[in-house]
């Protein structure tokens, strides 16, 4: 028997393909620790990829980031000593990832992480501390890209790595075609922010949704409960521009057919960059770097940092927007759509003895 924890609205979309692919082989038991609650967040995204209602749901929620990992580590750890695994399958970098891998570790439990080997230099990204911390006390690493593999090659992880491709890649060819065309205008920006580097800093939050009216085509803007927290605190809702409209945060089909229809596409989350590049809309990151780094070099996504926005972001808006005209780029750096058939056979060789459980 395996688990696979998740916990989070963008590991409720990958595990939706893992679960399918690993089910098909063994039994797998499911932990949803609750970190996101909202039905936006989480339910809906259950119910349009059909995902099914989780063996153990953790109920964590929101605290500050120590206590909520230390939440999930706690009752994580209970749900596995008492149904003991062969393997424990995280997935991503959230504070639902480290909580499960160290409960994981913690028990003696083989780890798998899905979606290994990605790298930043921003010192204070909680993501990034989250996601070396598990590299390093997995059994096994599915890497997205040939180049996340290398790095962990180079830091020399004890684990095995592997070269999967990434599973959100599968989710999209699976749903792209009952993503329905997105109503209103043809030429539109859809945005999506996040990150506590912007929504913790008014100035630069401001000066992001100023530029957004400057764009000369509407935006859609939808937005994750932390934003919204952040645009009342601020007291920014008044100012946002006429041409921006605010939306609450879109299901996983209504968000494909927003970025496959927009003309450019505006965010600071990792999913929407590359969900922009697998269909050929050109991207902005509202971030100094990405681990996504195989999209910036081919042109299809980039980056202004939003600690400076302003101009730069109209600029880079224009600039990218005019890219649509063209050919895109190649669309192959995290795989073909298999990656969760790679995850699935990676541990069918890693944990000879679960083939006994069959
Ligand atoms: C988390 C992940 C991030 C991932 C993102 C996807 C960490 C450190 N960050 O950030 O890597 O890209 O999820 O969305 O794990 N809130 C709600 N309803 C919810 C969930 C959260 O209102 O269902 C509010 C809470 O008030 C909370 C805030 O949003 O203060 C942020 O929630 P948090 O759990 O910190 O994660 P995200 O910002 O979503």
């Amino acid at each position: 028997m395996l688990t696979l924890c998740f916990g989070t609205r963008p590991q409720v979309i990958k595990a939706s393909v893992l679960l399918k692919s690993l089910r098909s082989r063994w039994p797998v038991t499911t932990i949803d620790t609750g970190q996101h609650y909202d039905y936006e967040l989480n339910g809906l995204l259950y119910r349009q990829l059909e995902v099914p209602p989780p063996d153990h749901f953790l109920e964590v929620g929101s605290a500050e980031p120590a206590g909520q990992t230390a939440e999930v580590l706690r009752r994580a750890a209970q749900v596995l000593q008492r149904n003991p695994p062969a393997a424990v399958i995280v997935i991503g970098d959230t504070n639902s990832t480290l909580g499960c891998a160290l409960a994981a570790q913690k028990g003696n439990f083989p780890l798998v992480h899905v979606e290994a080997g990605l790298r930043a230099s921003e010192p204070n990204l909680p993501e990034e501390v989250n996601r070396r911390v598990v590299d390093v006390i997995a059994t096994l690493l599915c890497a997205p890209s040939p180049a996340n593999a290398a790095r962990l090659r180079s830091e020399r992880v004890p684990g095995t790595i592997v070269t999967t491709g990434d599973v959100a890649r599968d989710v999209l060819v699976r749903h792209l075609a009952l993503a329905r065309r997105t109503e209103g205008p043809t030429r539109f920006a859809v945005a999506t922010i996040h990150r506590a580097a912007i929504t913790s800093d008014p100035d630069a939050l401001r000066s992001v949704i100023q530029a957004m009216g400057k764009l000369g085509m509407p935006v859609l803007f939808a937005l994750h409960p932390r934003t919204r927290l952040a645009l009342e605190r601020f007291d920014l809702l008044r100012g946002i521009p006429a041409s921006v409209s605010i939306l609450p945060p879109l299901g996983y089909l209504e968000a494909i057919a927003a970025v496959r229809d927009a003309t450019v596409v505006i965010t600071d989350s990792g999913g929407l960059q590359r969900e922009a590049y697998w269909l050929g809309t050109p991207c902005v990151t509202l971030r100094s770097e990405t681990e996504w780094v195989e999209t910036v070099e081919c042109g299809a996504n980039r980056l202004v940092n939003p600690q400076d926005a302003g101009e730069e972001l109209v600029r880079a808006v224009q600039e990218q927007s005019r890219k649509q005209q063209e050919c895109p780029w190649t669309t192959d750096a995290y795989g073909d759509g298999h990656a969760a058939e790679r995850v699935t056979e990676a541990i069918a060789s890693g944990f000879p003895q679960l083939h006994s459980t069959h």
